[in-house]
């Protein structure tokens, strides 16, 4: 076994380490000078950038109505997720987003704070209580004029004009086993630089099983599949959350 090397910072490389290990933060390689071995390492990193960027309440404030039987914990995004989403709708510029997936509004508030005064942001959500309530949310927090929530099956109203294209950014939150369905749909309705992300696409793991074990984990990767075999289009990974992938076309 030869000796590990040091490097300037005085932190020991070790001889054998996967590249894996360099791209996941919470690998041993990429936390070993931290000291709180007791800790829980993501959740240290996490509080300390959620009140770096002053996100704390930042879900609270919303003061959004829920369903009975999902909290917004589970079935919304977190506020580090949602804080990318609007660094990204700034980076981008973007004035006009699709979203499918709405539950009560979460994301869809989020990101249409992240607008310009003129933007506009359409989110399809399939049942009737969930859209209730996100419409409710949407007027407590001020924002009728920009988001228009849509009552109904994003796969039946994708396959007519119901939805016009020109969105500079997509969100795809919505049934996995049409990711990839949507994402064709969808990539013709993309502004020329526009920016589509689709959520969970590590999908639990079910991605990476030699046979995805669910449907929705199975549509997920055909999704996956499909956008990273095209030529024409960029592809990048994000691995926050379930697995975020980014999509745009080459220019
Ligand atoms: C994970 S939740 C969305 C969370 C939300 N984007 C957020 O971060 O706050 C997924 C949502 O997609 C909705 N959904 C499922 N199938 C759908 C479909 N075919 N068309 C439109 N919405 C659908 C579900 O009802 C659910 O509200």
């Amino acid at each position: 076994m030869g000796e590990n090397r040091v490097n300037s910072t005085g932190f020991e490389i070790p001889e054998d380490f996967s590249e894996s290990q360099k791209y996941f933060p919470t690998q041993p390689l990429n936390v070993s000078l931290f000291s709180e071995i007791d800790e829980n390492y993501e959740s240290v990193v996490y509080s300390y950038l959620v009140k770096q960027l002053r996100l704390d309440a930042s879900i609270e404030k919303l003061n959004l109505d829920a369903p009975e039987e999902w909290t917004i914990a589970q079935m919304g995004s977190g506020r580090l997720h949602l804080q990318f989403l609007q660094f990204l709708i700034r980076l981008t510029r973007a004035r006009r987003v699709l979203e499918i997936g709405t539950f009560v509004g979460l994301s869809a508030i989020a990101m249409a704070q992240a607008l310009p005064n003129d933007g506009e942001l359409i989110t399809i959500e399939k049942f009737e209580k969930f859209r209730d309530l996100a419409v409710k949310n949407v007027q407590k927090n001020g924002l009728r004029e920009k988001i228009q929530v849509l009552l109904g099956d994003a796969h039946e109203m994708l396959s007519t004009d119901a939805v016009e294209g020109g969105f500079d950014f997509m969100f795809i939150d919505g049934d996995k086993g049409r990711y990839l369905t949507y994402a064709e749909l969808l990539l013709p309705k993309l502004s020329e630089r526009g920016l589509m992300v689709v959520d969970d696409i590590f999908f639990q793991g079910d991605v990476f099983n030699d046979e995805p074990r669910s449907e929705k984990g199975r549509g997920v990767r055909d999704c996956l599949v499909a956008m990273t075999e095209r030529p024409d289009l960029d592809v990048t990974f994000v691995p926050m959350t379930n697995g975020l992938m980014l999509i745009q076309r080459k220019s």
